[in-house]
């Protein structure tokens, strides 16, 4: 799966939210994450990201690495889905 990592919190710009073709996206206080269950590894988020927060599971750089788990612990935790753009955060 996909991972959001950390030039995504206090941004949110929920552009990749938008072109997900399975709804894989959560919407958290303040970043998304990607539903590890959810995500069919389409890669269509990846360039639409300002911020290049999105990477493969197995290309998470080292110092993310803790958004792997992150991103599934919170999209288990019952956020909701976001399809729609929102303004960012920053
Ligand atoms: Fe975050 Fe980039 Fe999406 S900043 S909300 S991963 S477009």
């Amino acid at each position: 799966a996909y991972v959001v990592t950390e030039p995504c919190v206090n941004c949110r710009y929920t552009d990749c939210a938008i072109v997900c073709p399975v709804e894989a996206f959560r919407l958290a206080e303040t970043m998304l994450v990607i539903d590890p269950e959810a995500c069919i590894d389409c890669d269509v988020c990846v360039p639409e990201c300002p911020v290049e927060a999105i990477y493969p599971e197995d290309q998470v750089p080292e110092e993310w690495r803790h958004y792997i788990q992150l991103n599934a612990d919170k999209a288990a935790s019952g956020l909701p889905v976001i399809t729609e753009k929102l303004d960012p955060l920053c």
